[in-house]
């Protein structure tokens, strides 16, 4: 009896684990949004151009371009083998617990088509078929017709993991991975995939089960006021943000700092882009350095509204620590609301902290000669 019940609660603990029906954990606010990011593998050759319409996304193959590190001027008729892993970013929100892109792709349906074919083929096990049939409320998976139109609920959150703000990667675990070789891949550590997944063992990996990968993002300077905040950017990967206006890439060999520049591009919000120079040094455009004597000055971007793009101006010195005052940074500019957070510099505390020290042991001095 016991053993049976044993058994029994096993068995429904690994249904339970087996159908999960809850995508990606996202504990924010309802409301909250970032940028979602998953690798799709395709299971026939394909192009670009029809992976963004499979996604949703046939408006913005830059977006496509930029999260595969793919030159801007690549061809939407490129072809894609078989396997190849091809990123897909997109604006996800928590709601209730759980990420959801802001728009989920639609799928319709197909003669043939099954609810576990298109979630382990045609969207290569990024979602689960029982995670489409809930969020379309389908009452028999069984019962799904052709023209019927399905949205997708790709996998993606936006919270922090270890205190830290990171891009969560939707990987399509394939038969034969394990969550060792996982980590590996993506250089986290197999207990923070466990725990961020739920899972109580390495061995409850299940295929066509995406897992949630938390990927280190660039550092930037903007602030929560930002409508595109948290500019979240993985290691090689590029992204258009304020309206297309400016274009910011993330790769790890800049120490890790979000590099933006002005995109060229046509603004999807504003007719002409905003001014995209540093207020307070006009010769500075976003992007733009300038190294004086002992200085170097970088116009950063920091965010944006509606009506402005955020710069800010950070200096970096390397002059002699004795002698000439700190540098003095100049505040993000005129915004009209004007609570943009101003970015501690690193370079004012050190110097501060350089002073303290100074004075402490000048104090010691003074004690011991006494
Ligand atoms: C993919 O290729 C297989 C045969 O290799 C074919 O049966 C299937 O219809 C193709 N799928 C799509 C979506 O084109
Ligand atoms: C891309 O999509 C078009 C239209 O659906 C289809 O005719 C074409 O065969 C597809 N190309 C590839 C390589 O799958
Ligand atoms: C892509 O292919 C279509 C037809 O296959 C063609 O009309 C179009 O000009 C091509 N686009 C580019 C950018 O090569
Ligand atoms: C939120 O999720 C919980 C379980 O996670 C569920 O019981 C509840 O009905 C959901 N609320 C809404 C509004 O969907
Ligand atoms: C991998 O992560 C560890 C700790 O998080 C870090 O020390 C190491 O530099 C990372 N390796 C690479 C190649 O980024
Ligand atoms: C925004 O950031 C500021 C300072 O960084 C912080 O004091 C404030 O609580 C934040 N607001 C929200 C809504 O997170
Ligand atoms: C960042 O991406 C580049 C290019 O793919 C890769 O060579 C490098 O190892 C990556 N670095 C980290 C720390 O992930
Ligand atoms: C790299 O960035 C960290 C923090 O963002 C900073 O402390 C460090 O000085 C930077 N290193 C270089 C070489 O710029
Ligand atoms: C400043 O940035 C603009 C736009 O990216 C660029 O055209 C210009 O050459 C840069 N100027 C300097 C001095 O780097
Ligand atoms: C800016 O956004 C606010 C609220 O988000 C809206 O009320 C306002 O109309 C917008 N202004 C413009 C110029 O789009
Ligand atoms: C370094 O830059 C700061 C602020 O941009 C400026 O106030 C200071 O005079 C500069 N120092 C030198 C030596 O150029």
């Amino acid at each position: 009896m016991g053993i049976a019940v044993a058994l029994l609660t096993v068995f429904f603990a690994a249904a339970i684990a087996s159908t999960p029906v809850e995508s990606f954990t996202c504990s924010g606010t309802s409301g909250t949004t970032c940028n979602g990011l998953v690798g799709y593998v395709p299971s026939n050759t394909t192009t670009l151009s029809n992976i963004t319409t499979l996604f949703g996304i046939q408006n913005d193959l830059r977006s496509l371009l930029g999260a595969n590190n793919f030159p801007l001027n690549t061809s939407p008729n490129q072809s894609v083998s078989p396997q190849q892993t091809i990123r897909i970013t997109f604006p996800c929100t928590c709601n209730n617990g759980t990420g959801y892109p802001v728009n989920p792709p639609v799928y319709t349906v197909v003669s043939g088509d099954t609810l576990s074919h298109i979630a382990e083929v045609v969207f290569s096990g990024l979602v689960t078929y029982q995670q489409i049939q809930v969020f379309n409320n389908v009452k028999d998976a069984s019962m799904i017709v052709p023209g019927q139109e399905l949205k997708i609920p790709l996998p993606c959150s936006c919270d922090e993991v270890g205190g830290e703000r990171v891009v969560h990667y939707g990987y399509a675990v394939e038969s034969g991975n394990t969550v060792q070789g996982i980590a590996q891949e993506f250089n986290t550590t197999e207990a923070t995939l466990l725990s961020l997944n739920g899972l109580n063992s390495p061995k409850d990996l299940l295929a066509d089960v995406p897992l949630d990968v938390p990927l280190k993002a660039c550092t930037t300077m903007v602030g929560n006021n930002s409508l595109d905040y948290p500019l979240l950017v993985a290691n090689d990967t590029y992204i258009f943000t304020a309206g297309n206006c400016v274009m910011c890439s993330c790769n790890a060999a800049n120490n890790w700092t979000l590099q933006c520049e002005p995109s060229q591009a046509q603004s999807t919000i504003w007719t002409t882009c905003p001014s995209l120079q540093c207020q307070g040094e006009q010769s500075l455009y976003i992007g733009n350095t300038t190294t004086s004597s002992c200085n170097r000055t970088t116009c950063a971007y920091a965010g944006y509204t509606n009506q402005t793009i955020f710069t800010t101006l950070t200096s970096l010195s390397t002059c002699p620590v004795s002698g000439s005052p700190p540098p003095s940074n100049n505040a993000p500019p005129a915004a009209s609301d004007g609570n943009i957070n101003a970015p501690k510099f690193l370079l004012k505390g050190w110097s501060w902290s350089f002073i303290l020290m100074f004075i402490h042991l000048v104090l010691l001095y003074l004690h011991l000669v006494q």
